[in-house]
């Protein structure tokens, strides 16, 4: 390897959805104290960084996701103050801070969409996607609801919505209460920038770009073609195939000025992107190289496009072989692999696939080549929380009930200890989700004290991660299934001190038996048998994966 990896390559990221890790005032609702409070958990599982979802000041439509501020701190988690501590914490035990940021749209009370639609002359109404009714067809309608076009919002319904008092509707890809911002304006995109500066020069290491595909939109508001596969049950918005509303080209040139912004800050500051995109067209968002001279080409998109792809398959070896294998053989030159198994926005992993699969999954994301995203929780092995309708928080499932878009039952609060609501608030207070009631058992104290647990399991691959050169920055090698068994190598980087490695994943429930070549097992998932050598037939039990150092 030419240079030395950087942190956020060799690292592993963990999601904390601040609402749910820790309250430490009784409100029931997790704060910034909290996440400082809770580090040395993080330390102790062997993290390298932590991405806090949005905690800026918003009145909470989308829980965080419609920012009024971009430079604050709500009051219900805490204040600059807060954030400052928890940063210094943070740094002081090795950890990095990433932010999610919200470009792609504000809450309908900040005050630049406040000016915005104050009149239609107003300095800051292009700052917005404002947009006259369509014209009157032959059937009469109101020009309120003579909708633009059919785009529609990932929330249900139309993506616009009727100003009555400047007569002309605005975007948004979401809430009527997130207008999507107009990218187009520069004057927009300096006040994003100075906004991420605000963060940068305070010291955070990178950000996580909230739909970072979607800031783009159609110059000439073209509707979107419609899907002709989508039936009422589904939700409002595949009802399209969004061709001019998102992975518009201009994106690319967006996340370019992000990265050269972001690069002009020492200490390496990581650019993430939120893409739900197919694989060819998402490696893309790593943007071009700029150096071709160089053996490795220096990128200049996004550090870290997510990848979703383990999310959203079916768990099965194959469908996992694949891809892997395609997404190796499509990213480009001197791009860095990422994957992710869970976040807010998806059923919890161990719901997806089952709590002897999870242990599967776990060895899975921690020795695949590239940076692994973990979701909080996920270490424990937490499951979604059932949500009665009377429990329902999530905008999303109020919005369009029953299509399954709610995504409370992923948001319920971190289990800490074996006591009523789990230590994340106090008893007397009220959680503002409900707990698992598996806390008893699923908890991080009981489970740290269990030297076969999930969380023990996620601790020791962090910790044997962070040991081998070839598990945190080796190649990845002969990825193949025999059945139900996905095996892969990593391969030892030439500095003679490296080990090659041997995966062993059962995604079935009946035993196979496997050729392995003469090495030492380092790990099963089922933390039982490390040290043993293994010499030709390797019998992988149903469920399990086998870590095997070669040689
Ligand atoms: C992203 C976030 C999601 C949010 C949406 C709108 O997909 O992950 O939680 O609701 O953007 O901001
Ligand atoms: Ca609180």
């Amino acid at each position: 390897m030419a240079n030395a990896p950087l942190w956020w390559q060799t690292g592993v990221i963990y999601q904390v959805y601040p609402r749910s890790f820790q309250d430490t005032n009784g409100d029931g609702v997790g704060d910034l104290r909290g996440i400082t409070a809770r580090l040395d958990y993080l330390v102790t599982l062997g993290v390298d960084a932590v991405w806090i979802s949005p905690f800026y000041p918003s009145p909470m439509a989308d829980f965080g996701y419609d920012v009024a501020d971009y430079t604050d701190v709500d009051p219900l988690f805490g204040s600059l103050a807060d954030f400052d501590e928890l940063i210094a914490a943070a740094h002081q035990r090795g950890l990095k801070l990433i932010l999610d940021f919200v470009p792609n749209h504000t809450s309908d009370q900040h005050p630049w969409f406040l000016e915005s639609r104050s009149s239609r002359s107003n300095r800051k109404r292009d700052w917005y996607l404002w947009h006259n009714p369509a014209p009157p067809g032959d059937d009469w309608h109101p020009a309120r609801e003579r909708v633009p076009n059919n785009w529609m919002s990932h929330f249900g319904g139309s993506a616009w919505t009727w100003d009555e008092a400047t007569e002309q509707f605005y975007l948004h890809s979401f809430l009527k209460q997130q207008p999507d911002l107009n990218w187009r304006n520069p004057d927009v995109r300096a006040a994003m920038y100075a906004a991420m500066r605000f963060w940068l020069d305070r010291g955070v290491d990178g950000f996580r770009m909230d739909v970072l595909w979607l800031l783009i939109k159609d110059a000439d508001f073209r509707s979107n073609p419609r899907n002709p596969d989508w039936n009422p049950s589904w939700q409002d918005h595949a009802s399209v195939v969004p061709k001019f509303t998102s992975d518009r080209p201009e994106t690319h040139d967006i996340v370019r000025e992000m990265r050269t912004m972001m690069d002009g800050y020492a200490g390496g500051r990581v650019l993430i992107g939120e893409i739900y995109l197919p694989l060819p067209e998402l490696v893309r968002y790593y943007g071009p190289g700029t150096k071709t001279d160089e053996a490795v080409p220096q990128l200049s998109g996004a550090h870290l496009p997510f990848n979703f792809h383990l999310i959203q398959t079916h768990w099965e070896a194959s469908a996992v072989a694949g891809i892997v294998q395609e997404y190796e053989r499509l990213l480009p030159a001197g791009a860095w692999p990422n994957y992710v198994l869970g976040n807010h926005d998806q059923s919890r992993l161990a719901t997806r696939v089952g709590a002897a699969q999870a242990r599967v999954a776990a060895m899975l994301l921690l020795t695949l080549r590239g940076t692994p995203t973990l979701y909080y929780g996920d270490e424990l092995g937490m499951t979604d929380v059932p949500i009665a309708p009377e429990q329902v928080q999530d905008p999303a499932e109020k919005n369009e009930p029953g299509k399954g878009r709610g995504r409370d039952p992923e948001r319920s609060p971190m289990l800490w200890v074996d006591a009523p609501h789990a230590g994340f608030t106090p008893p007397e207070s009220e959680p503002w989700l409900p707990m698992l009631d598996s806390y008893a058992t699923l908890n991080a104290a009981t489970q740290a004290k269990d030297s076969r647990s999930l969380f023990t399991l996620y601790r020791t691959l962090l910790h044997l991660r962070r040991q081998h050169d070839t598990l945190h920055a080796g190649e990845i090698a002969d990825v193949t299934v025999e059945g139900t068994l996905l095996r892969y190598r990593r391969v030892a980087l030439e500095d003679g001190h490296s080990t090659d490695f041997l995966v062993l994943l059962n995604f079935g429930d009946e035993p196979v038996t496997t050729y392995v070549p003469r090495g030492t097992v380092l790990l099963t998932t089922i933390l039982d048998g490390a040290g043993a050598t293994t010499e030709s037939e390797q019998m992988v039990e149903g469920n399990e994966g086998i870590l095997i150092a070669l040689g």
